[in-house]
């Protein structure tokens, strides 16, 4: 399809035990686009994203930047640019704000602080200029450094979705796929994250975000798809999906 695109699945499925989960999902998305995923509990959105990033069995092709990653497994799928948040929080319990941070970004040698903690003296020198960065990270995305040697369950809520997103940029990926970014957050937290996924849509990043607060997602969504029951129900701009009719008696006819 489109040759812009900088992540692409096709005809994605998901199959849990007897149960079709996901069926014949495809979308696109390009850099610098905020693709928005809507559709009611349970629709199949987290798998699909469980799907693209290969942490589930699935049928259906992946492309990141052209190049067919299908069978590419999770991990490295991440060091070369796609990633995703999760709908619960994530975090290294046993680590601060500022350590889960650095053990985010990728380094040369492939560790992060908490394998860092046991190296001997003069590999720690490389060590300072890690904190630094990853202080330099939790800055673009607002985190008080107040906060930077708690650990991340003792920081208020809203600071620990920003936090989540934070870990999950890192090293600036090439696409980023996040999960209910505002799930239990207020009105202040929720502009703020709204400002960032903004951002991070100006540096070129292509945004994949599930959201259940449809005032978040018409606001930052360039291209909105509805999943329902596991199946693309439609696809198309705010607007268009505002008044489709299929999308509105698939949510109201369900909340009567
Ligand atoms: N690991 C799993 N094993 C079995 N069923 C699952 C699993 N994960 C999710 N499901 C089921 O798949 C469907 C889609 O779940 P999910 O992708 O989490 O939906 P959403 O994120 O849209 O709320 C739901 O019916 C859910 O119960
Ligand atoms: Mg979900």
């Amino acid at each position: 399809m489109s040759e812009a695109a900088a992540l692409q699945v096709d005809d994605l499925g998901v199959r849990y035990g007897g149960f079709q989960a996901l069926e014949g999902m495809s979308w696109s998305v390009a850099a610098g686009e905020i693709l928005g995923v809507i559709g009611p509990n349970g629709a199949g959105k987290s798998t699909c994203m469980a799907a693209t990033t290969n942490s589930v069995k699935h049928a259906g092709t992946i492309r990141l930047l052209g190049d067919d990653v299908t069978k590419v497994p999770t991990a490295e799928l991440s060091r070369r640019g796609l990633r995703r948040t999760f709908q619960q929080n994530a975090f290294y319990g046993e680590l601060s704000v500022l350590e889960n941070a650095s053990s985010s970004l990728i380094w040369g040698d492939g560790t992060g602080l908490a394998a860092a903690t046991f190296m001997p003296l003069r590999e720690r020198r490389s060590t300072a200029r890690r904190i630094s960065a990853a202080g330099e990270l939790l800055d673009r995305f607002a985190i008080p450094r107040m906060y930077f040697d708690e650990k991340p369950s003792d920081i208020p809520y809203g600071t620990q979705r920003m936090l989540a997103l934070a870990l999950a940029y890192a090293s600036a990926p090439v696409a980023l796929l996040i999960d209910e970014p505002a799930a239990g957050v207020g009105g202040t937290d929720m502009k703020a994250l709204a400002d960032k996924l903004k951002m991070l849509k100006a540096e070129g990043i292509a945004l994949v975000v599930i959201e259940h607060h449809m005032d978040l997602i018409m606001t930052v969504a360039d291209r909105i798809v509805v999943l329902d029951r596991g199946r693309m129900l439609a696809t198309g701009t705010p607007q268009e999906i505002r008044t489709n009719e299929k999308v509105l008696e698939a949510y109201l006819g369900r909340a009567a």
